[in-house]
């Protein structure tokens, strides 16, 4: 049985609460005799700004470009408000994604059926929702130079970010959105403002995949509308970070949504580098209480089992996990009814334990 490097990452906030769920269903795989996992544990964001004076240290990089699978909680908090701009928690996880080359982040937006009437919006325009948000992640306007803040001879100052993007950064996503794209419904949306790059990738060797362009804006107007007409959105970075945002919200609650982030694969071992993470933030005004729903955490790691560890039977039987368990109507606070019963972290983490172990 192959053995897995994971490098767990919890961060901040309410990242070391949904991280522990994650820990238990981890040896839980592991006891199972199902796969073998080999953990380290680092800092990243404000704590480890608070150990370390960085984001995230030169010893927890080492053992992230070590690693077969990063798994990252979530980084910030008022407490760090203060701290310099290049150290600030954010800056962690953007080295991380950079240094580490991961340039395809997959963003799944699934409605559990048991959740439609959890969303903000109806529940026939969500109910049985499975989109793919593939946003590129190491380019456009968060890495893009100059980026700076000048203080001009009248004293008043200038910011300046560059949005930019050459071909092969263009061309690498696309074929990641349209080699998904096969695996599902063979439909990609661009969300984008130009379409010359990915109108030509796709005529050269995507022709039998549909392909369509939507305006960014357009997009985020549609997702409201009617998501369900999509099937792979993919999009560059900024409009992939808000476009993400809005359809988690399309699930009932953004501590639904895991994501992946890949980047290319090794020719000589045929491996990605790779780090999951769930979509939602660090959530201080609820960190420590028991009331984050651990489900896009747990959810990041059937996406580690699937996509780093091959173990595509583990991943579906983790995600039918959950399935079950929003099936029987256990609920965090996140995603209950006004007023009904909700549990906390670790006993939706101990359901979703059980469920596994249900369907032996
Ligand atoms: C995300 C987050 C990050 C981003 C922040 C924390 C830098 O919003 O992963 O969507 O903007 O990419
Ligand atoms: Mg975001």
């Amino acid at each position: 049985m192959a053995t897995h490097k994971l490098l767990m990452l919890p961060g901040d906030g309410i990242g070391p609460e949904v991280m522990g769920q994650v820990e238990t269903i981890v040896s839980w795989f592991g006891k199972q005799g199902l796969a073998s996992f080999e953990i380290e544990k680092g800092l990243v964001g404000g704590s480890a700004y608070d150990a370390h004076k960085q984001a995230i240290s030169e010893g927890d990089m080492k053992l992230a470009q070590q690693a077969d699978a990063v798994l990252f909680g979530a980084v910030g908090g008022p407490k760090w408000a203060d701290v310099p701009y290049q150290h600030r928690p954010e800056a962690g996880l953007l080295r991380l994604r950079k240094d580490l080359g991961l340039f395809a982040n997959l963003r799944p937006a699934i409605c559990y059926p048991a959740l439609a009437s959890a969303s903000s919006l109806k529940p026939e325009v969500v109910e049985g929702l499975d989109i793919l948000i593939v946003r590129e992640l190491t380019g456009g306007v968060y890495f893009g130079e100059p980026k700076e803040i000048v203080t001009l001879e009248d004293g008043s100052k200038r910011g300046v970010d560059t949005q930019l993007y050459t071909t092969p950064e263009i061309d690498r996503i696309c074929r990641v959105a349209f080699e998904l794209a096969r695996t599902r419904r063979n439909k990609v949306s661009s969300a984008e403002k130009h379409k010359q790059t990915v109108t030509a990738l796709h005529a050269k060797d995507y022709a039998d995949v549909e392909l369509e362009h939507v305006l960014a804006d357009n997009c985020a107007m549609q997702l409201v509308r009617w998501p369900k007409q999509y099937d792979v959105i993919v999009t560059d970075n900024l409009f992939g970070d808000i476009l993400s945002d809005v359809a988690a919200m399309l699930t009932g609650s953004l501590g639904m949504l895991p994501s992946a982030s890949l980047g290319a694969e090794d020719p000589a071992t045929g491996k990605r580098k790779a780090l999951y993470e769930p979509v939602h933030g660090s959530a201080p005004d609820i960190a420590g209480k028991g009331l984050a729903n651990p489900i896009a955490m747990i959810g990041s790691f059937a996406m580690a089992l699937r996509y780093s560890f091959g173990a595509i039977e583990a991943a579906d039987r983790l995600e039918g996990a959950i399935a079950d368990v929003l099936g029987s109507g256990t609920r965090t606070k996140d995603i209950a009814a006004p007023g009904a019963n909700a549990v906390s972290t670790s006993e939706m983490g101990q359901a979703i334990v059980k469920a596994l172990e249900a369907r032996g």
